[in-house]
């Protein structure tokens, strides 16, 4: 590997031009790609397109390969799980790699109690599970969630789902009984308020006017959040949030839902990131990084909790042994390779790097994040807050045809999400680009 990032012809190639017409043809126009880079391999921190050119990855396939691309433990775990066998539907029968993983799961997800696992194979598929665990335990049928969240694109988890119109334009009715409420964005405050004068008012509100006037809280299942919103604009809510809101559920008698699909398996530096308000939810749910990017995802509870009957919930592919055997690996490796250090050690310090780079640019409005879980925030300008959308687009394509991986959230917000891998020399080469390109597009306004 030669000097990173290497641009050897200015993408999309002729390759990835030939491809983009089949794509069009062929497949589903209702994915929302950013621009197109058509990958060809990838490795560790690096991925390569089909026309040879070398991009640093800040995605890390959009936040799934925390492990890097293709750990060689992890594909040699998949390749020794291939040889023996590929499915057996654990919704019907037993095998060991399931039970591991439940196991294991129980090891790192907060709380000190028994837990069980219950396997999907996607983010919205651990939501679903979620909600339907929560009705049954509860017997209750209303929710709580956040405006600006983001749960999955089933008509399920879509109820929740509240970060752009275009997810929910013309799918309703969705569920009924999911009441939205603001969450704690300080930034950009609902109520205008500022942190901490504000003393969580946030918090206080779903109490004096949701639980109070609104939604009978004997008839609230569970309030389902992300610690921090991960479509939504990586959204950072204050120090006390979580606390605040957990006892206020306690006093209710309401469920916790912590949905990790995007922060979790050490993403932001802990293995959870709930784990930084020092709170136990009463339900996990992970996805994305569990297995590298193989499907999987898990719904985890207290045993307490999960106390739902055989036939009550299952899915045919859930808890594939493919992916049970990459998603033991990937948490070996995290402890091996101790992954959650770098995470907090190159998150901190590039967190710092672009507040600095804030300080002298007009366009930077907010830099929040943990560990590797970072989002810059582009304003038109920093008094009036006005969200700078087609600006941060013209970063992350101008920093993807310099050889920079990296996406969008929110309205306007530069997502930063590398391999937890990373060290302090590719993350400076890439972090030179994006805040060159910043500089570059500051200027031009
Ligand atoms: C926080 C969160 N929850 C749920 C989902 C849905 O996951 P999936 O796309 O695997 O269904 C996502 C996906 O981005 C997510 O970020």
């Amino acid at each position: 590997m030669g000097v990173l990032p290497n641009i050897v012809v200015s993408p999309p190639g002729p390759k990835a031009r030939e491809l983009l017409k089949r794509d069009e043809l062929f497949v589903s126009p209702s994915y929302s790609r950013y621009y197109p880079l058509v990958v060809e391999s990838a490795s560790d921190c690096v991925v390569k397109d089909v026309d040879g050119n070398e991009y640093i990855d800040l995605n890390a396939g959009i936040a799934c390969v925390n492990v890097g691309h293709n750990h060689p433990k992890v594909v040699s775990a998949i390749k020794s799980q291939c040889d023996r066998f590929l499915h057996y539907s654990n919704t019907d029968f037993y095998y060991e790699q399931v039970i591991n993983l439940a196991e294991k799961l129980a090891e790192i997800v907060p709380g000190g109690s028994e837990k069980k696992t219950y396997f999907g194979n996607s983010g919205t598929e651990a939501i679903e599970a979620a909600i339907k665990l929560a009705k049954w335990h509860s017997r209750r049928q209303l929710f709580i969630a956040f405006i600006n969240a983001f749960h999955g694109r089933t008509i399920g988890s879509l109820s929740f789902t509240a970060s752009k119109p275009a997810q929910r334009r013309h799918f309703f009715p969705l569920m009924p009984g999911v009441v939205h409420v603001p969450y704690g964005y300080c930034y950009r405050c609902p109520f205008k308020m500022t942190y901490p004068d504000c003393d969580y008012w946030c918090i206080s509100f779903i109490d004096e006017y949701i639980l109070q006037k609104y939604a009978p809280p004997e008839d609230v299942a569970a309030i389902i959040f992300e610690p921090i919103q991960g479509e939504g604009g990586y959204v950072v809510p204050p120090p006390e949030y979580f606390q605040r809101l957990k006892k206020l559920a306690e006093r209710n008698g309401i469920l916790t839902i912590a949905d990790e699909v995007q922060s979790g398996i050490g993403r932001t530096g802990k293995w959870f990131a709930i784990e930084h308000w020092g709170v136990e939810p009463d339900i996990v749910c992970s996805a994305k990084a569990l297995a590298s990017g193989l499907p999987i995802s898990a719904t985890t509870a207290s045993s307490r909790i999960m106390d739902w009957p055989a036939g009550s919930h299952a899915s045919t592919f859930g808890g594939n042994p493919v992916s049970c055997a990459a998603a033991l690996a990937v948490i070996d490796v995290v402890k091996e390779e101790n992954l959650l250090d770098n995470a907090n050690k190159q998150g901190v310090y590039a967190l710092k790097r672009l507040t600095k780079c804030g300080e002298d640019n007009p366009i930077i409005g907010d830099v929040r994040g943990k560990g590797l879980m970072i989002g810059v925030e582009l304003v038109e300008d920093k008094e009036n807050k006005k969200p700078a959308a087609e600006k941060a687009k013209a970063v992350i394509i101008r920093c993807w045809k310099r050889g920079v991986a990296l996406v969008t959230c929110g309205k306007s917000t530069l997502r930063l999400a590398p391999p937890l891998t990373i060290q302090r020399e590719m993350l400076d080469a890439a972090l030179d680009i994006v805040e060159d390109v910043i500089n570059e597009v500051a200027k031009e306004s």
